[in-house]
């Protein structure tokens, strides 16, 4: 846009002559002298709008396409303080160029396509070695911005490897402060090939930060194959066929209590090394389960922990039972940078509730949105690329009889709430 600066020039109604005193260029992006945004934010304007919605009558879902720095721009009048979870995946500054496996003509034959630099065909890691710095600014602006947006009981999850994690940790600990950070993810992505002649790369690192000490969080569990069960809890009960195993009932961590008595099944029993429950917890648990206590050969009782009340594996901050999506699997849709579902399920389980907000703004394939919406929660995505918006939308309608996340073995059959595809104006 070209501003100019017109002197003098109407007599009447009717300009007669334009004098330019002053010419300035305007672009988008551009900062006065003293680094302030001289141009006013750009707004987000919907181009389609896909069903009608089921959510609050007021809530669509939102695909938008562009570079995210303006989409975020956008959002925070209307959306400061309400978003409850951003996960991103950006370019990890490696200066790769990732090539776009697609489905061509007639024939459905595979080829590859190369990414241009152009957004409309997949993306470019144009960081390399030497722009750090460039690539550290790009994250600095958009992750200052997000903290804005994230609401109180909020997380953010910044997917990264080796390449830069390591700058982004401590430019993390300065915008959402050192407190709180609530770990590093280790995500073992893979076994290793074994061919590079020195040490193989075979996890990504997830930072997760909480905008405020009073985040939300729901522990998740690892669920356990029946051979590794059946090894955990070896007895059976013989009254109920239960699967059990047993854990101690004394401990010298509790040694003011040696030489008391507890009367235990009827049997009265004094210890050397003191009781973990009181005589009333005792009555207690034994009351709401008879078959509890487990007299050892030597007569001493431990209690019974039961695989039917066993939840899982705690799932702490290494993450080794989710594979990164193998060519043929089902789950593909062939964007080079795609991450499991079951990564993303574990994210939005562990930091959101139903109906709460999830945000990607580096969506790529769709992933998180896919999840998001699996999982019954509102989502927004943003790509720059077109080609990463198309397949998003594509796979969205398409979730129908794809893997279901909270049944086990079963298929999606829901049909995509409503969501509508924007763009910057
Ligand atoms: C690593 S991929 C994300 C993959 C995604 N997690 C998935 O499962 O498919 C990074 C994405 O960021 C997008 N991207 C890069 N710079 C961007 C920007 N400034 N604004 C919006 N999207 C951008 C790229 O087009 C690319 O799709």
């Amino acid at each position: 846009m070209l501003k100019s600066n017109n002197s003098e020039v109407s007599r009447g109604e009717i300009p007669v002559m334009t004098v330019i005193e002053k010419c300035e260029l305007i672009w988008r992006g551009k900062k006065d002298r003293k680094g302030k945004p001289i141009d006013k934010p750009r707004t987000l304007k919907v181009i389609q709008s896909i069903h009608t919605p089921r959510f609050a009558k007021t809530w669509r879902n939102k695909l938008a396409t562009g570079d995210n720095i303006f989409v975020i721009k956008s959002l925070l009048k209307d959306f400061t303080g309400k978003i409850n979870l951003v996960y991103i995946d950006p370019p990890f500054g490696s200066g790769t160029t990732y090539k776009l496996s697609l489905k061509v003509g007639k024939t459905q034959e595979k080829t590859y396509k190369k990414s241009s630099n152009t957004i409309k065909n997949g993306f470019n890691d144009i960081w390399g070695e030497t722009s750090l710095d460039s690539y550290l600014t790009f994250m600095f602006e958009r992750l200052v911005l997000i903290h804005e947006l994230l609401a109180t009981t909020g997380s953010i999850f910044v997917h990264l490897d080796w390449h830069t994690v390591h700058y982004v940790k401590v430019i993390m600990d300065e915008i959402f402060g050192r407190k709180n950070f609530r770990g590093d993810i280790i995500w073992q992505r893979t076994p290793g090939h074994h061919l590079s002649s020195t040490m193989d790369v075979m996890t990504d690192v997830i930072l997760w930060y909480s905008k405020t000490d009073n985040l939300l969080y729901h522990q998740q569990y690892q669920y356990l194959t029946d051979e590794e069960l059946n090894e955990k809890f070896p007895y059976t009960e013989a009254e109920t066929g239960r699967r059990f195993t047993h854990e101690k009932l004394e401990q010298s961590a509790n040694a003011y209590s040696i030489g008391e008595k507890r009367i235990i099944d009827g049997r009265v029993v004094t210890t050397k090394l003191g009781w973990r429950w009181t005589q009333e917890t005792f009555d207690r648990r034994i009351k709401e389960n008879p078959y509890l206590i487990f007299w050892t050969s030597k007569g001493r009782p431990r209690y019974k922990r039961y695989a039917d009340e066993y939840l899982g594996r705690k799932i702490g901050n290494l993450w080794t039972d989710i594979q990164s999506l193998a060519s043929n699997d089902k789950e593909r849709i062939g964007y080079p940078t795609q991450k499991p579902e079951a990564l993303l399920k574990r994210i939005i389980k562990m930091t959101t509730n139903e109906g709460d907000l999830v945000v990607d703004f580096f969506c790529g394939s769709g992933t998180t949105l896919t999840v998001a919406e699996k999982l019954n929660r509102r989502w927004m995505g943003v790509d720059s690329s077109e080609y990463a918006i198309e397949l998003t939308r594509k796979r969205l309608l398409t979730l129908k009889g794809s893997k279901d996340l909270l049944v086990e073995g079963l298929c999606y059959e829901k049909e995509t709430n409503p969501f509508e595809i924007l763009t910057l104006d």
